[in-house]
């Protein structure tokens, strides 16, 4: 097993409605990023799931006529199918009504409550119930909506426990200072650090008025508040609070990343740290925050109507042009307009164009000019001009690639590896083996350059893989490589002239079909 643990979350998603475009958004960019460390050779563990305690669940179960309990579970397997569907490849997923998460919710109460972190109050306020947040009458201002998605908030009076958080807003800036990874992008920070300057106030962390949650453990007519037992995933997944489990705990935690969307970063940035110094536990490394994608320049929501089923757009595109487009036309970390028209332009363009193309026609050439078989490369005394300067684009990618992926850039990460495919294809026109194969003379030329075209195709294709993780695989398949999926040691296997010469090469389908029918895009 690899040394480096490389734990990494997405938020675990309500399951009042079922997956959505904007869900799987999340959950695919952090599977690329897990994807990549495992090729790195990092122990990664990936882990997603479902919040499926508080109001708003037990309103959506009541609604459809269930209870909460089987409401919960008509819904799961769904996002799990999604997840299938998607070719995610989540360690762990995990639901906060299984027994190791309520234990370790209770647990982590009980210590707060022995540190005297939590007291017994009256919360008198606002409270938004599709967001599951408080607000207080100075952040509403005048309106009765919520300030965050805009609908009716509604007046709550409860006998509740309340949480210090007030006693760690010095902690909090201290830490943000220190840490500047803290929070990411920097945007996100600024607005994080001016929240918390502004003043914390104590946080009502359980609910009287309903009975769906994890029960206070010394008061069991109160249900844990559902931000609250929602972020506790992050750490009962990995063992908190089980004696047996004290080993893996101790090795994953904390974690490297929390992937949230940039509506959620108060719960995760002040809320759940504050938490974790409260219960004495390390903070995670970062949190990375990701904008909204819009619709016709709206947030996509379920509430607006204007929500795409990713089924729908994998039907049309395939799983990895769906992958490849929400990570390389949205920049990651800011709001993106998405439309069908742009994957289309993405899909005929980069995937069919570009990467498609240059298979197609380097292993047909191959099959042509050498029945199929990776010719022996023959290097003149000195490289050739063309040779030096495509074989430095190949060997400057992992660097280029890695300095994207460390800021969760993906766009920059795949404009990388398109610089190889790109370079690839102007290599293929600059040398002509079309005119190389009419001559004896030029034979052992053509042999250099379909090696090195085929030899940038294997590189290429390992660094699509992440991202786009069936094509990779068919790709290494079609050169008779093995399992790409198998490999741990990127920075060996991505070294120039590991194609062993004598593979056969297998021509095959074209590995994406342009779509021609744009009628209806857009
Ligand atoms: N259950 C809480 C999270 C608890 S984590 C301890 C929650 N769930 S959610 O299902 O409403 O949303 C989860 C994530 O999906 C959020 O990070 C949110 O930003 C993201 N998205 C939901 N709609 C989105 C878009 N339209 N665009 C991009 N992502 C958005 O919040």
């Amino acid at each position: 097993m690899a040394d480096r643990s490389f734990y990494l979350t997405t938020p675990i998603y309500y399951v009042n409605s079922v997956p959505h475009l904007g869900t799987a958004y999340t959950t695919i960019a952090a599977d690329a990023l897990a994807r990549y460390r495992r090729l790195v050779g990092d122990d990664v563990y990936f882990l997603t799931g479902l919040d499926e305690h508080g109001q708003k669940v037990a309103q959506a179960a009541e609604t459809n006529g269930m209870s909460p309990q089987e409401w919960v579970d008509s819904i799961a397997p769904k996002f799990e199918d999604t997840w299938e569907l998607l070719d995610i490849t989540n360690d762990d997923f995990i639901r906060t009504t299984e027994p190791r998460h309520e234990r370790a919710a209770s647990h982590l109460l009980e210590v707060l409550k022995e540190n005297g972190d939590l007291y017994q109050g009256h919360y008198e306020g606002w409270y938004c119930l599709p967001d599951e947040t408080f607000y207080t009458q100075e952040q509403l201002g005048e309106g009765k909506c919520c300030p965050s998605c805009g609908r009716e908030v509604q007046f709550i009076r409860e006998d509740n426990w309340f949480f210090r958080l007030s006693a760690y807003q010095d902690r909090l800036l201290e830490h943000y200072a220190a840490h500047p990874e803290f929070i990411q992008p920097e945007t996100r920070r600024n607005e994080v650090v001016s929240f918390v300057q502004s003043g914390l106030k104590d946080l009502s962390v359980s609910r009287t008025a309903f009975t769906w949650g994890i029960p206070l453990p010394w008061d069991p007519d109160h249900v844990m508040y559902v931000w609250f037992d929602a972020l506790i995933n992050y750490i009962s997944a990995v063992g908190y609070g089980d004696p047996a489990k004290a080993d893996e705990f101790a090795r994953r935690w904390p974690a490297q990343f929390h992937f949230v969307g940039k509506d959620i970063i108060r719960f995760h940035c002040a809320i759940w740290p504050a938490m974790l110094m409260a219960a004495g536990l390390e903070l995670p490394q970062t949190v990375f925050a990701h904008g909204f994608l819009l619709t016709k320049g709206e947030k996509m929501s379920k509430s607006k109507g204007n929500v795409m089923a990713p089924a729908e757009l994998v039907e049309r595109f395939g799983v990895d042009a769906y992958r490849y487009y929400f990570l390389r036309d949205v920049q990651f970390g800011t709001d993106g307009s998405i439309s069908l028209e742009s994957m289309v332009q993405r899909f005929n363009g980069d995937l069919a164009n570009d990467w498609g193309n240059l298979c197609s026609r380097l292993f047909s050439m191959t099959r042509k000019y050498f029945d199929g078989i990776v010719p022996q490369p023959v290097e003149a005394p000195v490289l050739h001009e063309f040779d030096d300067a495509f074989r430095g684009i190949a060997e400057g990618l992992p660097a280029a690639y890695e300095r994207a992926m460390s800021r969760l850039d993906y766009a920059a990460a795949l404009e990388s590896a398109w610089e190889l495919i790109k370079a690839t294809n102007r290599y293929i026109e600059d040398n002509a083996p079309w005119n190389l194969a009419k001559a004896e003379e030029t034979r052992e030329r053509l042999q250099t350059v379909i090696y090195n075209a085929l030899e940038a195709v294997r590189i290429a294709a390992l660094f699509t893989a992440p991202v786009m993780p069936r094509t990779s695989a068919e790709v290494w398949r079609r050169l008779s490589l093995g399992d790409i999926h198998a490999t741990t040691d990127l920075a060996t296997e991505s070294a120039w002239g590991r194609l062993p010469v004598g593979n056969v090469v297998e021509k095959g389908e074209p590995l994406f079909m342009r779509i021609v029918e744009e009628e209806d895009a857009g």
